[in-house]
Protein backbone atom coordinates (compact mmCIF):
# COMPACT_ATOMS: atom_id res chain seq x y z
CA UNK A 1 0.00 0.00 0.00
CA UNK A 2 1.38 3.57 -1.29
CA UNK A 3 1.94 6.36 1.19
CA UNK A 4 -0.87 8.47 -0.34
CA UNK A 5 -3.27 5.52 0.25
CA UNK A 6 -2.58 5.08 3.67
CA UNK A 7 -2.09 8.35 4.65
CA UNK A 8 -5.75 9.30 2.85
CA UNK A 9 -7.31 6.54 4.50
CA UNK A 10 -6.35 7.58 8.10
CA UNK A 11 -7.25 10.97 7.12
CA UNK A 12 -10.90 10.08 5.44
CA UNK A 13 -11.31 7.48 8.79
CA UNK A 14 -9.91 10.71 10.97
CA UNK A 15 -12.60 13.01 8.88
CA UNK A 16 -15.46 10.89 8.66
CA UNK A 17 -15.46 9.95 12.49
CA UNK A 18 -14.99 14.21 13.20
CA UNK A 19 -17.86 14.87 10.63
CA UNK A 20 -20.09 12.43 12.33
CA UNK A 21 -19.60 13.42 15.36
CA UNK A 22 -20.20 17.14 14.45
CA UNK A 23 -23.01 16.38 12.43
CA UNK A 24 -24.76 14.62 15.17
CA UNK A 25 -24.56 17.53 17.60
CA UNK A 26 -25.02 20.19 15.48
CA UNK A 27 -28.34 18.34 14.49
CA UNK A 28 -29.25 17.72 18.26
CA UNK A 29 -28.03 21.52 19.32
CA UNK A 30 -30.24 22.78 15.93
CA UNK A 31 -33.54 20.69 16.35
CA UNK A 32 -34.05 21.42 20.01
CA UNK A 33 -33.03 24.95 19.92
CA UNK A 34 -35.86 24.34 16.96
CA UNK A 35 -38.26 22.64 19.93
CA UNK A 36 -37.34 25.63 22.48
CA UNK A 37 -38.71 28.08 20.16
CA UNK A 38 -41.97 26.25 19.60
CA UNK A 39 -42.06 25.72 23.69
CA UNK A 40 -41.36 29.61 24.33
CA UNK A 41 -44.34 30.22 21.43
CA UNK A 42 -46.63 28.18 23.56
CA UNK A 43 -45.17 29.39 26.59
CA UNK A 44 -46.14 33.16 25.60
CA UNK A 45 -49.57 32.37 24.24
CA UNK A 46 -50.23 30.05 27.77
CA UNK A 47 -49.57 33.62 29.07
CA UNK A 48 -51.96 35.52 27.12
CA UNK A 49 -54.64 33.16 27.89
CA UNK A 50 -53.93 33.59 31.81
CA UNK A 51 -54.34 37.47 31.24
CA UNK A 52 -57.52 37.24 29.60
CA UNK A 53 -58.94 34.97 31.93
CA UNK A 54 -57.33 36.97 34.49
CA UNK A 55 -59.17 40.24 33.25
CA UNK A 56 -62.33 39.03 32.85
CA UNK A 57 -62.88 37.70 35.90
CA UNK A 58 -61.63 40.69 37.44
CA UNK A 59 -62.64 43.04 35.25
CA UNK A 60 -65.38 42.08 33.53
CA UNK A 61 -67.76 39.52 35.67
CA UNK A 62 -68.08 41.84 38.49
CA UNK A 63 -69.55 44.11 36.34
CA UNK A 64 -71.86 41.61 34.00
CA UNK A 65 -73.37 40.14 37.52
CA UNK A 66 -76.19 42.27 37.58
CA UNK A 67 -77.26 41.06 34.43
CA UNK A 68 -77.72 37.56 35.31
CA UNK A 69 -81.10 38.00 36.68
CA UNK A 70 -82.37 38.58 33.23
CA UNK A 71 -79.92 36.88 31.13
CA UNK A 72 -76.89 34.86 31.47
CA UNK A 73 -73.51 36.75 29.51
CA UNK A 74 -70.93 34.22 28.61
CA UNK A 75 -68.71 37.27 27.74
CA UNK A 76 -68.28 37.49 32.07
CA UNK A 77 -66.60 33.65 31.53
CA UNK A 78 -63.10 33.52 32.00
CA UNK A 79 -62.75 30.42 30.06
CA UNK A 80 -65.54 31.76 27.44
CA UNK A 81 -63.31 34.67 27.11
CA UNK A 82 -59.89 33.04 26.29
CA UNK A 83 -60.98 30.77 23.89
CA UNK A 84 -63.13 33.16 22.38
CA UNK A 85 -60.12 35.83 21.68
CA UNK A 86 -57.77 32.69 20.34
CA UNK A 87 -60.79 31.64 17.99
CA UNK A 88 -60.23 35.49 16.51
CA UNK A 89 -56.46 34.75 16.21
CA UNK A 90 -56.62 31.34 14.68
CA UNK A 91 -58.68 32.91 11.59
CA UNK A 92 -55.42 34.73 10.74
CA UNK A 93 -52.93 31.39 11.96
CA UNK A 94 -55.23 28.26 11.40
CA UNK A 95 -52.58 25.90 12.92
CA UNK A 96 -52.50 27.71 16.28
CA UNK A 97 -55.10 27.12 19.20
CA UNK A 98 -55.79 27.00 22.74
CA UNK A 99 -58.17 25.22 24.11
CA UNK A 100 -60.19 24.48 27.81
CA UNK A 101 -61.46 20.86 27.69
CA UNK A 102 -63.25 19.26 30.56
CA UNK A 103 -64.41 15.71 30.84
CA UNK A 104 -67.97 17.44 32.11
CA UNK A 105 -68.12 20.46 30.71
CA UNK A 106 -70.66 23.19 30.93
CA UNK A 107 -70.42 24.26 27.27
CA UNK A 108 -70.43 20.34 24.80
CA UNK A 109 -67.80 22.78 22.47
CA UNK A 110 -65.52 21.99 25.41
CA UNK A 111 -65.71 18.11 25.40
CA UNK A 112 -62.45 17.30 24.67
CA UNK A 113 -61.39 14.68 21.64
CA UNK A 114 -59.70 11.52 21.75
CA UNK A 115 -56.15 12.95 22.22
CA UNK A 116 -56.93 15.48 24.50
CA UNK A 117 -58.28 12.94 26.76
CA UNK A 118 -55.08 11.15 26.57
CA UNK A 119 -53.44 14.34 28.02
CA UNK A 120 -56.07 14.47 30.78
CA UNK A 121 -55.72 10.92 31.87
CA UNK A 122 -51.90 11.58 31.88
CA UNK A 123 -52.33 14.89 34.17
CA UNK A 124 -54.40 12.89 36.41
CA UNK A 125 -52.60 9.91 37.06
CA UNK A 126 -49.85 12.13 38.28
CA UNK A 127 -50.85 14.66 40.38
CA UNK A 128 -47.43 16.42 40.61
CA UNK A 129 -47.49 17.33 36.95
CA UNK A 130 -47.82 20.72 35.98
CA UNK A 131 -47.47 20.37 32.78
CA UNK A 132 -47.43 17.83 29.71
CA UNK A 133 -45.71 18.60 26.14
CA UNK A 134 -47.02 16.38 23.36
CA UNK A 135 -46.13 16.43 19.76
CA UNK A 136 -48.61 14.59 16.80
CA UNK A 137 -49.22 14.87 13.71
CA UNK A 138 -51.54 16.91 11.47
CA UNK A 139 -52.09 17.68 7.52
CA UNK A 140 -49.95 20.55 8.40
CA UNK A 141 -46.83 18.98 10.03
CA UNK A 142 -46.45 18.10 13.25
CA UNK A 143 -47.89 20.30 16.06
CA UNK A 144 -46.61 20.84 19.84
CA UNK A 145 -48.90 20.66 22.64
CA UNK A 146 -48.12 22.25 25.71
CA UNK A 147 -51.16 21.11 28.31
CA UNK A 148 -51.35 22.48 31.85
CA UNK A 149 -54.04 21.00 34.69
CA UNK A 150 -57.08 22.53 35.09
CA UNK A 151 -58.15 22.62 38.90
CA UNK A 152 -60.41 24.55 40.51
CA UNK A 153 -59.01 25.83 43.94
CA UNK A 154 -61.22 29.27 44.09
CA UNK A 155 -64.61 28.48 45.73
CA UNK A 156 -66.42 30.59 44.38
CA UNK A 157 -66.12 28.68 40.86
CA UNK A 158 -68.60 26.55 42.34
CA UNK A 159 -70.89 29.21 42.39
CA UNK A 160 -71.89 27.72 38.78
CA UNK A 161 -69.85 24.36 38.56
CA UNK A 162 -71.40 22.74 41.81
CA UNK A 163 -74.90 22.17 41.41
CA UNK A 164 -77.77 23.39 39.15
CA UNK A 165 -80.07 25.08 42.13
CA UNK A 166 -76.26 27.04 43.28
CA UNK A 167 -76.23 28.70 39.38
CA UNK A 168 -77.96 31.29 38.31
CA UNK A 169 -81.28 30.50 36.61
CA UNK A 170 -80.56 32.50 33.21
CA UNK A 171 -77.38 30.00 32.81
CA UNK A 172 -79.77 26.96 33.53
CA UNK A 173 -81.64 28.23 30.42
CA UNK A 174 -78.72 28.89 28.41
CA UNK A 175 -76.73 25.75 29.07
CA UNK A 176 -79.21 23.15 30.88
CA UNK A 177 -78.16 21.16 34.29
CA UNK A 178 -77.08 18.36 32.88
CA UNK A 179 -73.02 19.37 32.09
CA UNK A 180 -70.75 21.26 33.67
CA UNK A 181 -71.72 20.27 37.42
CA UNK A 182 -70.61 18.05 40.24
CA UNK A 183 -67.51 19.74 39.88
CA UNK A 184 -64.84 19.12 42.67
CA UNK A 185 -62.19 21.75 44.44
CA UNK A 186 -58.37 20.77 43.74
CA UNK A 187 -59.10 17.51 41.49
CA UNK A 188 -58.16 17.66 37.99
CA UNK A 189 -61.08 18.31 35.70
CA UNK A 190 -59.29 18.88 32.36
CA UNK A 191 -56.55 20.52 30.65
CA UNK A 192 -55.87 24.18 29.04
CA UNK A 193 -54.10 23.39 25.88
CA UNK A 194 -51.64 25.53 23.85
CA UNK A 195 -51.19 24.07 20.32
CA UNK A 196 -48.41 25.12 18.41
CA UNK A 197 -47.66 24.12 14.70
CA UNK A 198 -44.04 23.14 14.20
CA UNK A 199 -43.71 22.38 10.83
CA UNK A 200 -41.54 26.17 9.97
CA UNK A 201 -39.13 25.69 12.48
CA UNK A 202 -38.63 22.34 11.98
CA UNK A 203 -38.11 23.45 7.80
CA UNK A 204 -35.80 25.92 9.09
CA UNK A 205 -33.54 23.93 11.44
CA UNK A 206 -33.69 20.90 8.23
CA UNK A 207 -32.48 23.57 6.10
CA UNK A 208 -29.54 25.08 8.95
CA UNK A 209 -28.83 21.66 9.13
CA UNK A 210 -28.31 21.38 5.82
CA UNK A 211 -25.66 24.30 5.30
CA UNK A 212 -24.19 23.28 8.38
CA UNK A 213 -23.42 19.84 6.90
CA UNK A 214 -22.64 21.04 3.56
CA UNK A 215 -19.68 23.51 5.01
CA UNK A 216 -19.00 20.42 6.93
CA UNK A 217 -18.31 18.41 3.54
CA UNK A 218 -16.40 21.51 1.83
CA UNK A 219 -14.05 21.97 4.39
CA UNK A 220 -13.16 18.17 4.70
CA UNK A 221 -12.24 17.93 0.79
CA UNK A 222 -10.36 21.60 0.96
CA UNK A 223 -8.49 19.53 3.78
CA UNK A 224 -7.92 16.68 1.89
CA UNK A 225 -6.91 18.50 -1.17
CA UNK A 226 -4.27 20.56 0.90
CA UNK A 227 -2.89 17.84 2.80
CA UNK A 228 -2.14 15.91 -0.53
CA UNK A 229 -0.91 18.53 -2.18
CA UNK A 230 1.36 19.00 1.22
CA UNK A 231 2.38 14.91 0.82
CA UNK A 232 3.47 15.11 -2.88
CA UNK A 233 5.51 17.93 -2.37
CA UNK A 234 7.33 17.79 0.69
CA UNK A 235 7.40 13.46 1.17
CA UNK A 236 6.61 11.97 -1.87
CA UNK A 237 8.30 13.95 -4.71
CA UNK A 238 11.60 13.83 -2.78
CA UNK A 239 11.63 10.61 -1.58
CA UNK A 240 11.20 9.17 -5.21
CA UNK A 241 13.85 11.95 -6.33
CA UNK A 242 16.12 10.00 -3.64
CA UNK A 243 15.04 6.57 -4.86
CA UNK A 244 15.66 7.03 -8.62
CA UNK A 245 19.40 8.41 -7.27
CA UNK A 246 20.22 5.60 -4.96
CA UNK A 247 18.89 3.10 -7.80
CA UNK A 248 21.50 4.79 -10.08
CA UNK A 249 24.09 4.29 -7.76
CA UNK A 250 23.50 0.85 -6.80
CA UNK A 251 23.67 0.18 -10.81
CA UNK A 252 27.20 1.62 -10.90
CA UNK A 253 26.14 4.62 -12.75
CA UNK A 254 27.95 7.45 -10.06
CA UNK A 255 27.58 10.39 -13.12
CA UNK A 256 24.39 10.61 -12.53
CA UNK A 257 23.31 14.07 -11.00
CA UNK A 258 22.70 14.47 -7.32
CA UNK A 259 19.34 14.52 -6.32
CA UNK A 260 18.17 18.33 -4.97
CA UNK A 261 15.88 18.63 -1.91
CA UNK A 262 15.12 21.72 -1.03
CA UNK A 263 13.97 23.08 2.30
CA UNK A 264 15.18 22.42 6.14
CA UNK A 265 12.95 19.65 6.87
CA UNK A 266 13.71 15.62 7.76
CA UNK A 267 13.47 14.84 3.85
CA UNK A 268 15.89 17.56 3.20
CA UNK A 269 18.51 16.20 5.40
CA UNK A 270 18.23 12.92 4.11
CA UNK A 271 18.55 13.94 0.73
CA UNK A 272 21.81 15.57 1.99
CA UNK A 273 22.95 12.64 4.04
CA UNK A 274 22.47 10.47 0.83
CA UNK A 275 24.02 13.06 -1.33
CA UNK A 276 26.84 13.18 0.96
CA UNK A 277 26.92 8.97 0.68
CA UNK A 278 27.18 9.01 -2.48
CA UNK A 279 30.14 10.98 -2.60
CA UNK A 280 32.18 9.73 0.18
CA UNK A 281 30.53 5.93 -1.96
CA UNK A 282 32.56 7.66 -5.65
CA UNK A 283 35.52 8.65 -3.93
CA UNK A 284 36.28 5.47 -2.05
CA UNK A 285 35.66 3.33 -5.15
CA UNK A 286 37.97 6.24 -7.13
CA UNK A 287 40.63 5.59 -4.22
CA UNK A 288 40.01 1.25 -4.82
CA UNK A 289 40.73 2.28 -8.63
CA UNK A 290 43.97 4.12 -8.26
C1 LIG B 1 -71.29 32.79 36.61
C2 LIG B 1 -71.10 31.40 36.45
C3 LIG B 1 -69.73 30.85 36.37
C4 LIG B 1 -68.70 31.04 37.25
C5 LIG B 1 -68.71 31.84 38.55
C6 LIG B 1 -67.59 30.28 36.73
N1 LIG B 1 -67.94 29.67 35.57
FE1 LIG B 1 -66.79 28.45 34.49
N2 LIG B 1 -68.18 28.40 33.05
C7 LIG B 1 -69.42 28.96 33.13
C8 LIG B 1 -70.10 28.78 31.88
C9 LIG B 1 -71.51 29.26 31.55
C10 LIG B 1 -69.20 28.11 31.03
C11 LIG B 1 -69.42 27.73 29.56
C12 LIG B 1 -68.89 28.91 28.71
C13 LIG B 1 -68.93 28.61 27.22
O1 LIG B 1 -69.99 28.67 26.62
O2 LIG B 1 -67.86 28.36 26.69
C14 LIG B 1 -68.01 27.88 31.80
C15 LIG B 1 -66.91 27.22 31.31
C16 LIG B 1 -65.80 26.95 32.07
C17 LIG B 1 -64.69 26.17 31.58
C18 LIG B 1 -64.53 25.54 30.18
C19 LIG B 1 -65.09 24.17 30.15
C20 LIG B 1 -66.59 24.11 30.12
O3 LIG B 1 -67.13 23.78 31.19
O4 LIG B 1 -67.20 24.41 29.09
C21 LIG B 1 -63.79 26.13 32.59
C22 LIG B 1 -62.46 25.41 32.58
C23 LIG B 1 -64.32 26.89 33.67
N3 LIG B 1 -65.55 27.36 33.33
C24 LIG B 1 -63.68 27.08 34.86
C25 LIG B 1 -64.13 27.98 35.80
C26 LIG B 1 -63.32 28.41 36.93
C27 LIG B 1 -61.89 27.95 37.20
C28 LIG B 1 -64.06 29.30 37.61
C29 LIG B 1 -63.62 30.08 38.83
C30 LIG B 1 -62.51 30.97 38.68
C31 LIG B 1 -65.32 29.42 36.92
N4 LIG B 1 -65.33 28.60 35.84
C32 LIG B 1 -66.36 30.21 37.36
C33 LIG B 1 -69.94 29.58 34.23
C34 LIG B 1 -69.24 30.00 35.30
Amino acid sequence: MGLRLKFNLVLLVGLLVGMGLAGFLSYRLIFEAARAHVLSEASLMAAQADAISGYTAEEIAPLLASQFARRFLPQSVPAWAAQTNFRAIQKQLPDYSFRTVVLNPTNPADMPVDWQRDIITALQTNAATTQVVTERASPAGPILSMSRPIIISDPACLGCHSTPDAAPASMIDLYGSKNGFNWKLNEVLGARIVSVPMAVPLAHARETFTGVLTWLVAVFVVIMILLNLMLQFVIIGPVRRIAASANEVSLGNMDAPECVVRGRDEISSLGESFNRMRRSLANALRMLGE
